[in-house]
Order: structure tokens, then C-alpha cells, then sequence
């Protein structure tokens, strides 16, 4: 398997997940009902978005707090959704790449997962190890790896 090291890749990856979320019943009315996601405009931002995380690409200008605060004004999000969306990204990019950039674009992910459940519904959310892991001790683990890649949580 390969990392995530180029924009291909992280492409491959962004698409699939978000496959994943479309055909997802918890998640799927939050981007299609309640924010009207358009995904010929989402997913690219998105694509950009990871490309700034992961291989430092300019390109992504958003302010990501805000427009999850958007959406929660629309319908509060839960912890289950953030259980559910870390899931989802956690099984998509271990299904297709490996290294160290794979690592980060999880713990990347866990991190901004936890600043949005805190920043939004004051709650302490933290990454189960695996889901399997998960399932077995009821999600406990802390995350590690990079703390450090921040695309935008403080705007
Ligand atoms: C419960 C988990 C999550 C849900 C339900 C969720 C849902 C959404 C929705 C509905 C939008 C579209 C907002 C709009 O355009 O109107 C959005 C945008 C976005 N999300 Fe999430 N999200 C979640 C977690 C995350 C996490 C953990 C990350 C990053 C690691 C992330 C990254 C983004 C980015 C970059 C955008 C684009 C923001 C912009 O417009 O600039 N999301 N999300």
C-alpha cells in the first residue's frame, strides 16, 4: 500500500469517503437535508482542504469552524455523529493507504473532531483505538500522532 503523498491519492480518498458518507443513514441527512451539501462544490473543497493538511498545498481558504457552526444552527450535531464521521474516515483511509501521512490524516482528523464536539456541543470527545477495539471496551483511548497540523480550527 501506498501513503498519502500526492494529490491523486488524497483524491482517491476524499471521494471514497465521501461515497461512504452519502449511502450513510446517520450521516447522510446532515449533509444532504439539513446543509443541502452541493458535492460538485464539497468534495473539491474537501480535496483541498486535506491537500493543505497533509502535503502543505495552498489552496483551502474556509473557516471550518464557522461552517459547522452553520450546520449545527440548522440541527445540533450529537457525539454519535462524530463517532460515525471518524469511523467512516479511520476504514477509508486504512482500506487504501499506509505511512505516516496516512496516520496524520487520522489523527489530524481526531483532533478536529474533538475541537468541533467541544467547540460546538461541550462534549469531550476522544477516537475509540479501532473499531474493533471500540466494540470490545467501549471506546477509551487517547489519540496520538500529530497534535500540531491546525488548517483552521481558530477561524
Ligand atoms: C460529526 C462530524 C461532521 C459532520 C456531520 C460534518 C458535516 C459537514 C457539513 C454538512 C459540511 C458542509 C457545510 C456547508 O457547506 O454548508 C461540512 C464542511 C466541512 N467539513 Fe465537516 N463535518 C464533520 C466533521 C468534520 C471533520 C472532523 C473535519 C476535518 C477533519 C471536517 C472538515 C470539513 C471541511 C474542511 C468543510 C468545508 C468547510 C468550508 O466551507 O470551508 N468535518 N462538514
Amino acid at each position: 500500500m501506498t501513503d498519502l503523498d500526492t494529490r491523486a491519492q488524497v483524491h482517491d480518498l476524499v471521494v471514497g469517503f465521501y461515497r461512504e458518507i452519502a449511502f450513510d443513514e446517520l450521516l447522510a441527512p446532515v449533509f444532504t437535508e439539513t446543509a443541502e451539501v452541493d458535492w460538485s462544490l464539497h468534495i473539491p473543497k474537501l480535496i483541498d482542504y486535506w491537500c493543505r493538511v497533509l502535503l502543505g498545498h495552498p489552496g483551502y481558504e474556509g473557516a471550518i469552524l464557522g461552517a459547522h457552526r452553520e450546520v449545527h444552527e440548522l440541527e445540533a450535531f450529537r457525539p454519535e455523529l462524530f463517532d460515525r464521521w471518524y469511523d467512516l474516515w479511520a476504514q477509508s483511509v486504512d482500506r487504501g493507504w499506509e505511512g505516516p501521512l496516512a496516520e496524520r490524516a487520522k489523527a489530524h482528523a481526531a483532533r478536529m473532531s474533538a475541537t468541533l464536539a467541544r467547540r460546538l456541543i461541550d462534549s469531550p470527545w476522544e477516537p475509540p483505538a479501532c473499531p474493533a477495539a471500540a466494540a470490545a471496551s467501549g471506546a477509551t483511548t487517547v489519540l496520538g500522532g500529530d497534535l500540531a497540523a491546525g488548517a483552521g480550527t481558530s477561524r
